[in-house]
């Protein structure tokens, strides 16, 4: 063999190698995709499930602590999305029916209860009352919180808009509805007055705070 000859072989291992090394270059580029750390949505105020692998369990929302948030509550801007229901419900006292039964003073009141409205059997059967909690369940999406609903509103699926609005209705009825105290949860553990410390409140610090100082 001539060196022409060599030269030719040696080209097509060279080239050869290239293209092994080109498509491993390429298929990482698509195969190699990085996975996220995190999944890609967080429940407030809800703890992650003690999964022991697999998928994560269904988590419902976090009910707002009313005496917390209620007080706060932006009423101006949920009057302003009250609005979107006045379509369908009239807000003034003693108004009308309307396609949806008259919301004057619907906080506390019981379900399906406003006289002369002809209420679907779904609503009828739910029985209970108007609770905060329960506006904010139906709020976010009518037709999955009480299924076969007249009211043919997909919902409001912001948290903080549910809770202004919310914050708004307690003001449209005579005297607005009460606010109940604030979760004590939040509130500081007391100082154990017996001997025993109970299994909840741990006497000493938390462990990620810095020790008191002796004192010397
Ligand atoms: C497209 C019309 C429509 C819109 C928009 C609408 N609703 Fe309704 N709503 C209805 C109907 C119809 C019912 C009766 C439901 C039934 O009987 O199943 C109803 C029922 C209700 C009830 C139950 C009242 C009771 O007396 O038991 C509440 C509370 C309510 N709506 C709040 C709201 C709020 C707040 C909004 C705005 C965010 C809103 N709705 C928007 C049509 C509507």
């Amino acid at each position: 063999m001539d060196s022409f000859e060599w030269n030719k072989i040696a080209g097509a291992v060279l080239g050869t190698l290239l293209f092994v090394v080109a498509v491993r270059i390429a298929s990482g580029m698509i195969f190699e995709a990085e996975p996220p750390e995190k999944p890609g949505y967080v429940v407030e105020g809800v703890e992650a499930p003690a999964a022991a692998g697999g998928a994560p369990a269904v988590v419902e929302e976090a009910l707002p602590d009313w005496g917390t948030v209620l007080p706060k509550a932006d009423v101006a801007a949920g009057k302003s999305i009250a609005s979107r229901c006045e379509q369908c419900h009239d807000l003034s006292k003693g108004g009308p029916n309307k396609i949806g039964p008259a919301l004057w003073g619907v906080v506390g009141r019981p379900r399906a209860s406003h006289p002369g409205f002809d209420y679907s059997g779904a609503m009828k059967a739910k029985g209970g009352a108007w609770s905060y909690d329960e506006l904010f369940k139906f709020l976010k999406s009518p037709g999955a919180y009480i299924p076969g609903t007249k009211m043919s509103f997909a919902g409001l699926r912001s948290a903080d808009e549910r809770v202004n609005l919310i914050a708004f209705l307690r003001t449209d009825m005579d005297s607005p509805a009460a606010i109940p105290p604030p979760h004590p949860a939040a509130a500081p553990a007391q100082a154990p007055t017996g001997g025993k410390a109970p299994a909840t409140a741990p006497a000493t610090a938390p462990t990620d705070q810095p020790a008191p100082p002796k004192k010397t």
